[in-house]
């Protein structure tokens, strides 16, 4: 089965169709920059767009970088607050003409993982981060998601955690990987300190650096690259549009 997943960050929007059974990626990944400001009409008309150059007509997930609770979005850090509060399901759907299945996009992109990625086969407490704009959280006990965890916004220094330690945090300092990786590695150290998981996966746009600042992390936890580095957020949102908008293969 084929789906569109597409992945809303604060920087790019991202989207791709998925096959579900493998996690395999059947177009190649479109890429535009979200638009700014990022209110919830700026980012249907794009999205439209996207499904569109993909010649589109089905089901869509979508990753979008905030709290998201049966399709409302709850919270707006690196997009516009217009969106808080609104039913983004049911007005990504009114865009898009098709259904869709909208969760946060680090949920998504750990929900690739676990399927598909680092975190397969992975019993325990799984925590996967996603280091980009922000930083996303998805948490896992056996395999099961805890959905909607925030914690890159836990306070560190009198500062929110991601204002510090994200990605866009480190360009904006003008830092190399290996300069960043303290301030990292302080963050996971904190939230390590929260909630002792067994197992860190390191996803979103600063996965494809981790060679560089991997080995410079000592937080007492295993540390691994997300697998599907920054497709994740694509792959996830295609599989939770499968298990939501789709019916069973029985039925
Ligand atoms: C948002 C999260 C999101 C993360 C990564 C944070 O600013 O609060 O909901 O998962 O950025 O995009």
């Amino acid at each position: 089965m084929h789906l569109l997943g597409v992945d809303i960050g604060g920087t790019g929007i991202k989207a791709a169709v998925v096959d579900v059974a493998t996690g395999a990626l059947i177009t190649p990944r479109q890429r535009v920059p979200t638009p700014q400001p990022a209110t919830p009409r700026a980012i249907g008309i794009a999205v439209a767009r996207l499904a569109q150059s993909l010649d589109w007509h089905g089901p869509i997930g979508c990753g979008l970088p905030a709290v998201v609770k049966h399709g409302i979005v709850c919270t707006a850090s690196n997009i516009a607050p217009e969106w808080i509060g609104v039913d983004g399901r049911q007005h990504l759907q009114e865009a898009l003409g098709q259904p869709v299945a909208l969760l946060n996009d680090a949920d998504a992109a750990g929900i690739a993982e676990m399927r598909f990625g680092a975190g397969r086969g992975r019993d325990g407490v799984v925590l996967m981060l996603t280091v980009g704009t922000g930083i996303g959280t998805a948490l896992f006990i056996n395999g099961s998601l805890i959905p909607n965890t925030e914690l890159g916004h836990i306070e560190i220094r009198g500062k929110d955690a991601e204002r510090r330690a994200s990605d866009a945090a480190r360009k904006r300092k003008g830092l190399s990987f290996a300069e960043w990786a303290p301030l990292f590695d302080e963050y996971l150290h904190r939230v390590v300190a929260l909630i002792w998981p067994d197992l860190v996966i390191v996803g979103g746009g600063a996965s494809k650096a981790f060679d560089e600042f991997g080995p410079l992390l000592s937080a007492p936890v295993e540390i691994v690259p997300a697998h599907l580095r920054n497709e994740a957020g694509v792959v996830g949102a295609a599989l939770y549009a499968a298990a939501c908008l789709t019916l069973p293969l029985s039925e």
